[in-house]
């Protein structure tokens, strides 16, 4: 196993192969040492030297457009304001007449965001109010110094330029480039240029825009310092050419009565955000950190720029749509110690409010951001999947327990894992190679020597009906014999170096190219990469992993791809951190048309950035067998849901060294309700099949893998939901209880939908865990023992080896299927059992959602969902989707009541109108009444009435 490390160039052996015990910091950048961040810091709350021109104010029917002047350089922005349908806000800052132009993000947005009508309420010389529809929204816009409120009522929302950390580093030529230029050519002109732009008086300065244009650069030369890294940057041995210069933009947006504030994944930090202040801020760029620590706001694989706040008044959010280098900075004030004085005018007795500021920064592009405004959790899930689209609906297989390490030697060992499985009465659905299993490296082959006959492999997965992920990465071996190399090569479509030439960095292949993901010929060509007679050996029960795509670059700086490369005529700065994205869009293309549009992909990432929802699942990296990373697998999943991206997990076991037993039980009790289950370990840590931890741990292990699956067809339900609401799988409880503070910074305990409370055992030696229950109103059931306890208290339960605390909440239905076999599919037509928690009202909701479970015809309408409801004694399945179409043999075998009482007679409705009584018991220890075989056909009408 360690050949393939000792094979690899020096450096990568030494980065990747010794065990070192934490990250190495000095790896990447402080904020101090990315020089655009540094350059923003420096800049203080204060007044905003930006002044918003009135009188260039123009008003379509849904945009609002402005010039915006910097007073102190004179430079012009152009300001764009939308309203947005379903209560939104869109900002759009740019500099009016660019040197060149700077990158919008494009392929994000899911279309061009739907306006609604825009009306000026009143406008005077100090500035102007709009009118944002709906209940009393109104956006204030205060002209000198330019800033926004958005206020509900006498409510301000949230304000926008408030503490004046607009900042905009217009493209500019540099010094030495215009000196030369004049001297040379225009002479004595610089001169008089000079001495008028210079004697002109503040009163004078909205001059055309044309005249601008030269008095802008001359300004910037009188009075612009150069500051260090504005025009080269040097980090360790890498030099930045940065041959644009500096091009950062910076914005602050405060919102009074906010302590509470998530999101902008990814970092192995708490769900809650923590204040920046004395710290780094949060870093937004998707590098490769080997051996990440917990508790920091240092960088990860993935940037999601979307920060949401929450108080008990209102759920808001920020979508920062920029993709270059990102910083944010984040100051929650308690109450009386705002700095945010001017607030104070609109919002009676607010000094006694707490107030969070945030300030985003970015290396280049534009300022453009949608503000949701809510109000409920739900409605900026909503908002927010409308403008990125929502999570994939994933093959139900997909959903169920991956098998993975580094590596699975040869088809031999891909045999015999598969057969301990069956041996050890563990059901899986995927086992998966890593990057072992290719011609050295090459991805899309396989070795011949390990891997002869792939299909054979395959094909005795099929006949199990298990499946298999095989590892892809976007660095290919520069190999002239590399079809793949030379095919991308001759089409041009690898990324440029800065000086025209392709761009190779070192990978796990030695020598590679970066294909140039952000082109879309790029991304077709490598889409019919997967197609069948292209990717020989490939079957269509093989999948696809997207590793290192952030992009990885083992000699690059900071350990990817230099910022001044070049994808076409934009650099990596502007792109980089839709680099990821691209490369799994691709690739779930091609999975979608190598089965003629029939199949829905499954496709693992590891990079990710707004709207890779739409393209697969996302896991957490190289984390490490240690509790403290078990732990925080459950903020970083959630962080990642509440922006969209549902289809998490984090590698089971700790991926770097050895876990404990008990560590590794735990691990695989919490992995086994997260959304995305996998085991996956180093290639130089021992083997940890689930069944070499001694009878005692296996049947552990088992049993967690079983709860898994019996819950597949909730699962399923939930990732059918968030596919068409984008409300998260994995929820934290404040999502559910908005009002209740005491959720608000709960990390160790999550809600899956809204109906399963869990709560897994993250503490070595844990005796108990406490849980808390939410809800005044609410029952909570333990789903193990029935036992019901009540809601809003926080309850201590001791736990052994084999608990999982998790808890049905009393209103709910939820379907499981109790016969547990070798793979999902193989459970596909299984019969399904209800389990009915009651609420204190003796009532419960739920639903049924079945297809075929793995293709697009979903979108036919072809599947069956169903609307379970218990009141009144009486159960009822009922069609939800008249027009859809499908059949299952799948029916109802039990019906399981939970805080529920004796009856005297059981008697199931069919939609024939034919009556049966049903054998039922009641449990008056447990409280659980259990109706035997309805014998329902689960697509069915039918009713069961207690009497
Ligand atoms: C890094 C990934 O994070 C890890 O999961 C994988 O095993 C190695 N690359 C090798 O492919």
């Amino acid at each position: 196993m360690a050949a393939s490390c000792v094979s690899l160039l020096a450096v990568v052996v030494l980065f990747f192969c010794l065990s070192a015990h934490a990250v190495d910091r000095s790896n990447f950048k402080t904020c101090d040492q990315s020089s655009f961040c540094k350059r923003q810091r420096e800049l203080k709350p204060g007044q905003s030297p930006y002044r918003a021109l009135l009188d260039t104010l123009e008003l379509s029917n849904s945009r609002l457009t402005l010039q915006l002047i910097n007073d102190n350089n004179k430079v012009r922005l152009l300001l764009e304001l939308y309203r947005l349908q379903g209560n939104m806000t869109r900002l759009k800052i740019n500099e009016l007449k660019p040197l060149k132009p700077r990158y919008e993000v494009p392929d994000v947005l899911m279309a061009d965001p739907l306006t609604e009508p825009l009306s000026v309420v009143v406008q005077d010389e100090n500035g102007l109010v709009l009118s944002l529809g709906g209940a009393e929204q109104r956006l204030i816009l205060n002209a000198r110094p330019f800033r926004l409120d958005i206020i509900e009522g006498p409510q301000v929302l949230m304000s926008v330029n408030s503490r004046g950390l607009l900042a905009f580093e217009h493209l500019r030529a540099r010094k030495d480039t215009i000196s030369h230029k004049i001297s040379s050519t225009v002479g004595s002109m610089w001169n008089s240029l000079n001495s008028i732009f210079s004697s002109k008086s503040e009163s004078d300065s909205e001059e055309t825009a044309g005249q601008e244009n030269v008095g802008q650069q001359i300004d910037e030369i009188i009075e612009d310092e150069e500051k260090p890294g504005m025009w080269e940057e040097v980090f360790k041995t890498h030099s930045d050419s940065k041959p644009d210069g500096p091009s950062s933009i910076s914005l602050d947006f405060s919102l009074p009565g906010v302590e509470h504030i998530y999101g902008i994944p990814e970092h192995a930090d708490t769900l809650k955000l923590k204040n920046t202040d004395g710290s780094d801020p949060y870093r937004l760029y998707n590098l490769d950190v080997f051996q990440y620590e917990l508790h920091n706001p240092m960088a990860l694989y993935g940037s999601v720029p979307v920060l949401i706040s929450h108080s008990t008044e209102r759920t808001m959010g920020v979508f920062w749509l920029n993709a270059a280098e990102t910083w944010v900075d984040i100051s929650t004030s308690s109450a009386g110690q705002t700095m945010f004085g001017k607030m104070l005018d609109f919002v009676p007795g607010s000094s006694e409010a707490p107030q969070t500021d945030v300030r985003w920064m970015s290396e280049s592009g534009i300022i453009d951001v949608f503000i949701m405004l809510g109000p409920k959790p739900t409605d900026v899930f909503t908002q927010y999947a409308s403008l990125t689209g929502t999570q994939s609906f994933p093959p139900l297989s997909a959903l169920a327990y991956h098998q993975c390490r580094w590596n699975y030697n040869d088809q031999e060992d891909v045999r015999a894992v598969d057969q301990g499985f069956d041996e050890h009465d563990i059901p899986y659905d995927f086992i998966w190679l890593d990057i072992e299993h290719t011609d050295g490296k090459r991805y899309f082959t396989w070795d011949p020597s390990n891997f002869p006959q792939p299909k054979d492999m395959l094909q005795g997965l099929m006949d199990k009906r298990r499946k298999l992920v095989a590892i892809v990465d976007p660095h290919i071996k520069v190999d002239s014999d590399y079809k793949i190399h030379s095919e991308i090569r001759s089409k041009n479509l690898y990324v440029k170096n800065k000086d025209g030439g392709d761009y190779e960095g070192w990978c796990w292949p030695g020598n590679a190219g970066y294909p140039d993901f952000t082109n879309p010929d790029m991304r077709a060509w490598w889409s019919s990469m997967f197609a069948y007679d292209q990717y020989e050996g490939s079957m269509e029960n093989q999948y696809i992993w997207n590793d290192m795509n952030e992009p990885s670059v083992f000699n690059g700086p900071e350990v990817t791809m230099h910022k001044d490369a070049l994808h076409g005529v934009w650099e990596h700065r502007d792109v980089h951190n839709l680099y990821g994205l691209y490369v799994q869009k691709a690739t779930a293309d091609g999975l979608i048309q190598r089965s003629g549009g029939v199949e829905r992909p499954f496709v693992l990432t590891r990079a990710v950035f707004a709207g890779s929802q739409r393209y697969g699942a996302v896991w957490t990296g190289d984390n490490a067998a240690e509790w403290g990373h078990l732990k925080i697998s459950i903020p970083m999943c959630l962080s990642l849901g509440i922006v969209g991206i549902s289809f998490c997990g984090a590698d089971v076991g700790g991926f770097f060294k050895h876990p404990s037993t008990e560590l590794l039980v735990r691990w695989y009790q919490a992995g086994a309700y997260q959304p995305f289950f996998r085991a996956h370990a180093h290639l130089d840590t021992p083997r940890r099949e689930p069944w070499l931890f001694g009878p005692e741990n296996t049947a552990l292990i088992r049993e967690a893998i079983r709860q898994r699956y019996a819950l597949l067809p909730y699962w399923y339900q939930l990732f059918y939901n968030t596919h068409h609401t984008g409300q998260p799988v994995m929820r934290p409880l404040w999502v559910e209880y908005p009002e209740d503070v005491a959720t608000f910074a709960i990390e160790d305990e999550y809600l899956l939908g809204k109906d399963l409370l869990v709560h897994p055992v993250t503490d070595e030696g844990a005796k108990g865990v406490t849980v808390y229950l939410p809800g005044k109103h609410e029952v909570w059931f333990d789903v193990h023992t029935f036992e019901k306890h009540d809601g809003a208290q926080s309850l201590y339960l001791p736990v052994a080896m084999s608990s999982i605390p998790v808890f049905q909440r009393g209103g709910s239905i939820i379907c499981r299927k109790d016969r547990i076999r070798r793979s999902s599919s193989c459970m596909e037509s299984d019969p399904y059992t209800l389990y009915v928690a009651l609420s204190s009202q003796a009532s419960a909701e739920g639903e049924l959602y079945i297809d075929d479970f793995h293709s697009f015809n979903y979108e036919k309408k072809e599947f069956i969902h169903r609307r379970l409801s218990f009141s009144d004694g009486t159960l009822t399945s009922r069609n939800v989707a008249p027009d859809s179409q499908f059949s299952t043999s799948s029916w109802i075998e039990k019906i399981v009541i939970i805080g529920g009482v004796q009856q005297s007679s059981v008697t199931l409705t069919t939609a024939d109108g034919a009556e049966t009584a049903l054998e039922f018991e009641f449990d008056s220890e447990t409280a659980v009444l259990t109706l035997r075989k309805p014998g329902v056909n689960a697509g069915a009408d039918w009713s069961v009435r207690l009497r």
